[in-house]
């Protein structure tokens, strides 16, 4: 599996703690930046992170800036793209099984390393489950 990572400046520390992790799982790691802390703009990152989901470079997308809220509009305006701002570990186990969210957002000044992690472990191990979440999922897909 290939997951694009992105974030702005507020998401970056965070965004390099997923990057660990996911090595850590040997997964494979595409980083559309940014790579400090200066201030850049969360819609640029958001938005190529669901151009690389949606155009199948990437299997999967993390989003992080401060909040989440900013990254995961950005990403969630790609066709394609189901990208999901979770805060806890249940929201990251019910957005895969009932929405089969594509992207994960988080916000690094939000949510703590140890929760974020948990929450990316989860999102990354809940599978879809389809039946009657699919049709709905569908009708995402039209807009
Ligand atoms: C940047 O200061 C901040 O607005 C951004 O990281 C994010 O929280 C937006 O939703």
């Amino acid at each position: 599996m290939k997951i694009a990572v992105a974030s702005d400046h507020g998401g970056y520390q965070l965004k390099e703690e997923i990057k660990k992790y996911l090595e850590e799982r040997d997964i494979q790691v595409l980083d559309l930046g940014t790579d400090s802390e200066e201030s850049v703009d969360y819609p640029q990152f958001g938005h190529a992170c669901g151009e690389a989901v949606a155009s199948g470079e990437a299997d999967r997308g993390i989003v992080c800036c401060g909040t989440g809220i900013g990254i995961s509009i950005a990403a969630n305006k790609v066709k394609g793209v189901r990208c999901a701002l979770c805060t806890d570990v249940t929201m990251a186990e019910l957005t895969r099984k009932h929405n089969d969210a594509n992207v994960l957002a988080m916000g690094g000044r939000t949510t703590g390393v140890l929760t974020a992690l948990e929450i990316v472990k989860t999102w990354l191990d809940t599978e879809f489950e389809g039946g009657r979440h699919q049709r709905r999922v569908d009708m995402l897909n039209r807009y």
